[in-house]
């Protein structure tokens, strides 16, 4: 969960990595530092996030080489001795680390029985010092020396490494972890993900697992295979995301994306209204595979996960296949029972998340069909499945998902019907609810309307602690991904449930301190969710109701409501979250929380 960068070429190396650093600052941001080499190691690190940082920088570090890190803690305190880079005994190595060590605490025994001592609690430490004991053994040959370190590892990693006296190089190896090379004017860069490039770069790289990366600015890229032969990797063009950088005017990116939503949606829409047709460009390699598959498992995690069990839900109402939704991190540990007649659908907006990549590796060894639904062109998922759909939603920097689930719904929604109509499955009512669906960006219009609405109900119930959230059929996921809004940004304990599921154990939780959201906007469940309604105001809990607008009996009886335009169930998720993100954001911002960066969290999970 880490960002690493690295940089050689002929400008100084400093505010380039900076610059890149600050793009990957989603990726973690407990500490941060930076390594330039020139002739010496000069090595910066602070806790805290970049800011912090570059406040303890002084104005040149001269130095054409270098490298970068910015921290989301799995192992050790998010402190200054436990940021990275790290430092080897000897003083002459420097390194940077994203990924995790399991076999660390033997390797670190090892090296401790050779006299070797450590300063942090990381486990990158120890690497970096079984590199530095087989340089010192073998004749100071760096490529052998982190061949034969990093084949000793179980585990993951993506590395950047100086060597003092050796002229300006950096060597970089993955395993697990993303890391990705470009080509760029001012010389070449070693990262994390695509963002920590600028509109400078010409051509990127994608290293496999174990290829050995030597940059320099006068060799250029060198790499060394797994078995020792020099290659030449394939490059792809560039095109540096334009709109990731800005909040254009918004306080946070967050805000930016909930608001972008009415963008974004239509982006989503591979309906076309012409020809009243549904295609996606990518999967036509797949198609023969859809017409038979037998079954469907969507795996993901956090919010593509609550995304998933709505396309779950969708699949099985309209293209009558058996579907399950499950936890990727659960899939890949319990001996799934999977083949060639399944599908296995990803949903990642990163196309990073350690889970969901070790889980489709798995469905696709079993020989399963594999397809992922994804916001990140060229992320590791969507160059390791059979085929891909993009969210086209740009990137999304706020660690709170908010786009990306409503772009994942879209997408689902339409795959469902157009899977269906591969089946030959006759479903008279798609069509509209396909000119709903391309038509919602003017109802996701009225709902960021009722902004201030929506920001004085989060200083109503600003009090809370504990909140509920439920929902019903397709509106349970909705009740889910609400639940996690709120706690993940404003750190309040809240849980998402069925409707039904209140009698059998959270209604004793309910009382005057312990305020409920009921998502009452489908039409299909409405009744059921006003029994529950009464239910909870009877034991003294306090319900915020989102209605279907015009629903004035509901109107009535809820403490507060917001009424979301009325169109079809199917569209109901979309238009429901966006209340319950706006809700989120407000009560997390009234209680001074950061946003954007919500403490412990970090935007890609690259490590399990
Ligand atoms: C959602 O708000 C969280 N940031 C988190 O649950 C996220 O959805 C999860 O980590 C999965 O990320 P992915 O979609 O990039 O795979």
């Amino acid at each position: 969960m880490c960002g690493i960068v690295g940089y050689v070429g002929q400008q100084e190396a400093k505010d380039l990595l900076l610059e890149g650093l600050k793009k990957l600052e989603y990726r973690g941001y407990d500490s941060a530092g930076i390594a330039i080499l020139n002739g010496d190691i000069h090595l910066f690190k602070s806790p805290g996030n970049i800011a912090s940082l570059e406040s303890t920088l002084p104005s040149t570090i001269e130095g054409k080489c270098g490298i970068a890190h910015t921290r989301w803690a799995t192992h050790g305190a998010p402190n200054q001795t436990n940021a990275h880079p790290h430092v080897s005994n000897s003083g002459n190595m420097t390194m940077v680390h994203n990924g995790i060590i399991e076999n660390y605490q033997e390797l670190k025994k090892e090296l401790r029985d050779k006299g070797y001592s450590f300063k942090s609690d990381t486990y990158s430490e120890v690497l970096l010092n079984l590199i530095e004991f087989e340089y010192n053994q073998n004749g100071q040959d760096a490529a052998d020396a982190i061949r034969k370190a990093t084949s000793r590892v179980k585990g993951t990693y993506a590395i950047g490494l100086l060597i003092k006296g050796e002229s300006d190089k950096i060597y970089a190896i993955r395993c697990g972890s993303p890391l990705i090379i470009a080509k760029a004017q001012e010389g070449f860069y070693m990262a994390s993900d695509l963002n920590a490039f600028s509109t400078t770069t010409d051509e990127v790289f994608f290293p496999e697992d174990h290829d050995l990366i030597i940059l320099n600015a006068q060799e250029g890229i060198r790499t060394i295979n797994e078995k020792g032969n020099e290659i030449r990797m394939i490059s792809e063009t560039f095109q540096a995301a334009t709109n990731s950088t800005g909040k254009n005017g918004f306080e946070d990116y967050m805000l930016k994306e909930i608001f972008e939503q009415e963008e974004t949606v239509p982006l989503a829409m591979v309906y076309s209204g012409k020809n009243n047709k549904i295609q996606f460009p990518h999967i036509t390699a797949i198609e023969e595979q859809l017409k038979s598959i037998n079954r469907i498992i969507i795996i993901g995690c956090g919010t593509s996960w609550h995304a998933g069990l709505i396309g779950n839900y969708l699949f099985e109402k309209y293209a009558r296949i058996p579907s399950t939704t499950e936890y990727a991190s659960e899939f890949r540990y319990r001996q799934p029972v999977i083949g060639k007649g399944d599908l296995v659908i990803a949903l990642s907006q990163s196309g990073e998340t350690a889970d969901t990549l070790a889980a489709t590796r798995l469905a696709k060894r079993a020989g399963a069909t594999t397809l992922v639904i994804c916001n990140v062109p060229r992320s590791t998922l969507t160059r390791e499945t059979d085929a891909h759909i993009l969210l086209n939603a740009g990137p999304e920097i706020g660690v709170a998902s908010t786009k990306a689930f409503t772009s994942q719904v879209a997408i689902l929604t339409q795959l469902a019907f157009y899977i269906s109509d591969l089946r030959n499955i006759e479903h008279p009512e798609i069509s509209g609810i396909l000119k709903n669906l391309a038509g919602l960006s003017i109802f996701i219009n009225k709902i960021l309307g009722k902004k201030n609405q929506i920001k004085e109900l989060a200083e109503k119930y600003s009090f809370a602690q504990n909140f509920l959230f439920i929902g019903r059929g397709i509106n349970y996921p909705t009740a889910l991904e609400g639940a996690l809004k709120l706690k993940e940004i404003s750190y309040i304990h809240a849980e998402g449930y069925p409707g039904a599921e209140m009698k059998h154990g959270p209604i004793a939780l309910i009382d005057s301190n312990f305020p409920t959201v009921a998502i009452a906007t489908d039409e299909e469940n409405r009744l059921k969710m006003i029994s529950n309604i009464h239910e909870i105001q009877a034991r003294g809990g306090n319900v915020i109701v989102l209605i279907r607008q015009g629903d004035d009996k509901l109107a009535s009886m809820a403490d507060d409501y917001i009424e979301i335009p009325a169109t079809n169930d199917e569209a109901m998720p979309i238009l429901s979250i966006i209340p319950l993100q706006m809700f989120s954001y407000y009560m997390a911002k009234f209680k001074g929380c950061n946003v954007d960066q919500p403490r412990n969290l970090a935007k890609s999970v690259t490590v399990e």
